[in-house]
């Protein structure tokens, strides 16, 4: 059988660049599952979809026309690498992603990526819902100054204006709703090693990730 890691954690906690690394370094398959809930957000909108249409969201959710191929995100034929990591798209996708049956609708698509050697899955429920039986489950944290000015610094090196207040003011509402919903609600797995990733630097925090993995 085939051993996933899972990386759970809030917003810009730094779990995308861990997994992606610890995924590389492995030979494992990666999933980044915000990536399909960010999808799931630009397609309902695409299709003019309200953001609250349950029903409507989890029908296109089910046969989501998505591909990842060397780091770019396609949506049917369009390439939305960029648009996808837009911040009112995961603002979006954390609207979607209070819908159970949006949920449910995307459970097979993530199951179908544990194929290969491995799996290193990001998100916010891989370890408590998805794969519970991870042979690695992660937390990440940081403080959500640490969060922001990562966010703050992404943003910029790809040339979009951002706020550091407003970045904060985000980060802070997206982590409320992430935590209050009651499906699935963003929380570590009871056996989670927690890692708090403010004072780290990404390869700090990969290594941690490759010592207990290794244990
Ligand atoms: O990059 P960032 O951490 O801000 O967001 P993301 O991981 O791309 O996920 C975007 C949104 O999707 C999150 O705010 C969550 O509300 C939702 N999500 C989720 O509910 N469950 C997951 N496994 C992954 C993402």
């Amino acid at each position: 059988s085939c051993a996933v890691i899972t990386i759970d954690g809030p917003t810009a906690s730094g779990k995308g660049t861990v997994a992606h690394r610890v995924a590389k370094h492995l030979g494992f398959q990666y999933l980044d599952s915000g990536a399909l809930y960010r999808l799931t957000a630009l397609n309902a909108i695409g299709n003019g979809v309200a953001l609250d249409d349950e029903a409507s969201i989890a029908s296109l959710a089910k046969v989501l026309p998505c591909r990842f191929d060397h780091g770019h995100v396609y949506l049917s034929a369009s390439d939305v690498t960029d648009d996808v990591r837009a911040e009112q798209i995961g603002v979006a996708a954390s609207r979607i992603a209070v819908l159970p049956l949006v949920r449910q609708a995307l459970v097979e698509l993530q199951l179908s990526f544990r194929t290969g050697n491995g799996l290193v899955a990001d998100g916010r429920d891989m370890g408590t819902v998805i794969f519970p039986d991870a042979a690695l489950k992660v937390f990440l944290t940081a403080s959500a100054e640490a969060r922001a000015s990562r966010r703050y610094k992404q943003l910029k090196e790809k040339g979009i204006a951002a706020n550091m207040e407003d970045l904060v003011k985000d980060l802070i509402e997206r982590d409320a709703r992430d935590s209050s919903r009651t499906t699935a609600p963003l929380k570590p797995a009871p056996d989670a090693y927690i890692l708090d990733t403010s004072d780290m630097t990404a390869e700090q925090a990969v290594q941690q990730v490759l010592d207990w993995y290794a244990q």
